[in-house]
């Protein structure tokens, strides 16, 4: 059985209070399903500010979560007001989405910036969440991802979320046979790194992607903010 990776990502939702109900709400099935992390990773991306207390609540829970940042600063720590550094998320978390369409869209990041927070991730031995919705930003990170990971000698250590655009929130995902499309040819361009499929996806259609051969898991936004629904999510994948 291939390994999978479920990532809830919360984007700017939930305060502190929120995201305690959530673990709480989340805890009892999680824990009864018994769910391997072997087989099937869980991963949360929650705000900044819920971070420290969703670990927190984890381990009182005992839950096997892994956590994610959502966002990296391209600056090293310093005189950057606002901006959190890949050397503080270290502390909190194992993973950092980076080029997250959003971001992309609303904040203007263009592959330079995308660029300069892999370089980050990497420097802190931290693993990307490098989201890409189309081929061409693929081919774009592929010397940054190659170069690094054979100077810091992390193999595959990257995931690549697959996110159309026209799927992201909006209730119509991609086709699985597109999206396991897209995953074959990532794989080809980068090796056999994972790939996640991600954009509409629910309890209802999860194993339709994650059943396919090119696709490894999948970046969950809406339907990940429902404790029980995302739970059924990791359960169907
Ligand atoms: P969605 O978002 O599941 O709400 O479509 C996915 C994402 O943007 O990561």
């Amino acid at each position: 059985m291939k390994k999978l990776f479920i990532i809830a990502n919360w984007k700017s939702n939930k305060t502190i209070e929120e995201t305690e109900e959530w673990l709480h709400d989340f805890s009892d099935g999680f824990n009864k399903a018994n769910i391997k992390s072997e087989d099937k990773k869980t991963i949360i991306a929650p705000p900044f500010t819920s971070l420290e207390h969703a670990r927190y609540c984890s381990r009182n829970l005992k839950l096997s979560l892994e956590f994610a940042a959502q966002d990296v600063s391209t600056f090293n720590e310093g005189a950057y007001t606002g901006e959190v550094s890949a050397k503080q998320i270290k502390e909190l978390a194992d993973y950092v989405i980076v080029g997250h369409s959003e971001r992309r869209q609303n904040l203007g990041e263009d592959e330079d910036v995308v660029h300069k927070k892999l370089e980050q991730v990497f420097k802190y031995e931290l693993i990307p969440i490098l989201c890409v919705s189309n081929f061409d930003q693929v081919q774009s990170s592929k010397f940054k991802v190659q170069s690094y990971s054979s100077k810091f000698k992390v193999n595959n250590r990257v995931l690549i979320a697959y996110e159309p655009l026209f799927a992201i929130g909006s209730g119509k995902p991609d086709t699985p046979e597109s999206a396991d499309e897209m995953g074959k040819k990532i794989k080809e361009t980068l090796g056999e790194t994972p790939v996640l499929y991600g954009g509409s996806v629910t309890s209802e259609n999860v194993a339709s992607f994650t059943r396919m051969p090119h696709i490894d898991g999948v970046l969950v936004g809406g339907a990940s903010l429902d404790p029980l629904e995302f739970l059924e999510i990791i359960k169907n994948a």
